[in-house]
């Protein structure tokens, strides 16, 4: 199986061809501002490179999780504003996908354009579970082009239109960002050189119980913080207060305690607090004595000395999921100090997911001291899981 790549597209000649550039734009806003935008950043040399050729590009992408309908909130205008700045040139945007703006935008462009277009997900077809229309709206985005690149590593794990569909109907062509990715995902799921370590953080274990399934026989030591510690915690027969807990899954918890006999390392304090918010009290209390009235919102200094120590000898390391409520200033220090641990490492590491990338930049950490950041939260963790994702799927011929 091969996978035609934007090197063969280019090779091929793009010069006035109509190319649609599946991008992942999902960038993390607030009050409508982009807080971060290395995922315009991370695509920029695809539509660089493919303009400069004198494609005439059509880039879509998804934003948030809107239903299928045009709302607001999810629009994405301000991301053709920022990235109309980074390529250094105007991005003609259109107000729908398919419709009348989508068709006289593209139907403007000339040789080196670039255009945006509206939100995928404005569009009931594009996430749908029935092929009909989900392969209904892919012929309406096809035919708005003549070749089809996916450069959108973190959607490549959704079965959507703009994935899966319309890749099915244009000669299709993966392009940098992708192929990077799976260049390196896939040194963690060949031999990565040992001690192979995976520090896992976020909320929920049921999102992330696969992927602990998956790497559990392979790493010899998985670290765990987060919202998802303490239904370990629980399974270990702790009290966790007011703390983000999964009732349904603290047998599953146990078990896995069980089978991983010590290699799941757990925190050892976390910081406590009365609600959730930047200004409520809160104190380090170990973590097998969380008061009944607080919430844990961080994982604790010796939780991060721990696993700054268990991160000593590791030749490879994936870390995916903040370590702590790091977006309020005041629980940012367990994910600021097990990101700076892993810097430190001798070693390779990456890190995996959308959350975890922004937390490295929101922190002021520096990127480079990473071996390498990937913009797919979802896709990475199902890449590990050694899943078919249906995005890359899709580009093998
Ligand atoms: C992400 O942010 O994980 C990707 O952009 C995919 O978004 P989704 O989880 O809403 O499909
Ligand atoms: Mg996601």
């Amino acid at each position: 199986m091969t996978i035609k790549t934007l090197d063969d597209l280019l090779a091929e000649g793009v010069e006035g061809r109509r190319v649609l550039v599946r991008a992942d734009l999902n960038v993390p806003l607030q009050d409508g501002v982009i807080t971060d935008d290395g995922r315009i950043r991370a695509v920029l040399p695809t539509i660089r490179s493919l303009s400069d050729a004198g494609a005439r590009v059509i880039v879509v992408s998804h934003l948030g999780r809107p239903k299928g309908v045009p709302d607001p909130k999810y629009t994405l205008a301000s991301v053709a504003g920022r990235l109309g700045e980074l390529l250094g040139k105007p991005i003609a945007f259109a107000n729908d996908t398919v419709g009348e703006s989508a068709r006289a935008t593209v139907a403007g462009l000339a040789s080196g354009d670039v255009a945006l277009l509206e939100n995928l997900r404005f569009n009931p077809g594009e996430t749908s579970k029935d092929d009909a229309v989900r392969g209904a709206f892919a012929d309406e985005l096809a035919g708005l082009a003549e070749a089809y690149v996916d450069d959108a590593f973190g959607a490549v794990h959704r079965k959507h239109a703009s994935v899966y569909d319309v890749p099915a109907r244009l000669p299709h062509f993966a392009g940098g960002l992708v192929l990077r990715e799976v260049e390196v995902l896939a040194k963690l799921t060949g031999q990565p050189e040992r001690q192979y370590i995976v520090v896992l953080g976020g909320s929920k274990v049921s999102d992330k119980l696969a992927v602990i399934e998956a790497l559990l026989p392979k790493v010899d030591k998985l670290l765990v913080g987060g919202g998802m510690c303490f239904t370990f915690l629980k399974a270990q027969g702790h009290e966790v207060g007011k703390s983000l807990l999964e009732a349904e899954m603290v047998d599953t918890c146990r078990d896995l305690l069980s089978r991983a006999a010590g290699r799941i390392v757990l925190p050892v304090d976390v910081a406590a607090a009365t609600s959730f918010a930047a200004d409520a009290s809160w104190d380090v209390v170990p973590a097998d004595a969380i008061p009944a009235d607080r919430l844990g919102l961080d994982i604790g200094p010796e939780s991060v000395a721990l696993f700054a120590e268990a991160l000593g000898p590791a030749k490879t390391v994936f870390w995916n999921g903040p370590m702590g409520v790091f977006e309020l200033a005041p629980f940012a220090s367990g994910t600021r100090g097990v990101a700076e641990a892993i810097t430190k490492v001798d070693g390779f590491t990456v890190v995996g997911g959308g959350d975890s990338a922004a937390a490295v930049r929101a922190l002021g950490l520096d990127e480079s001291a990473f071996g390498h950041i990937s913009t797919g939260g979802g896709a990475s963790l199902e890449y590990l899981e050694g899943k078919t994702l249906p995005g890359i799927a899709a580009l093998e011929h």
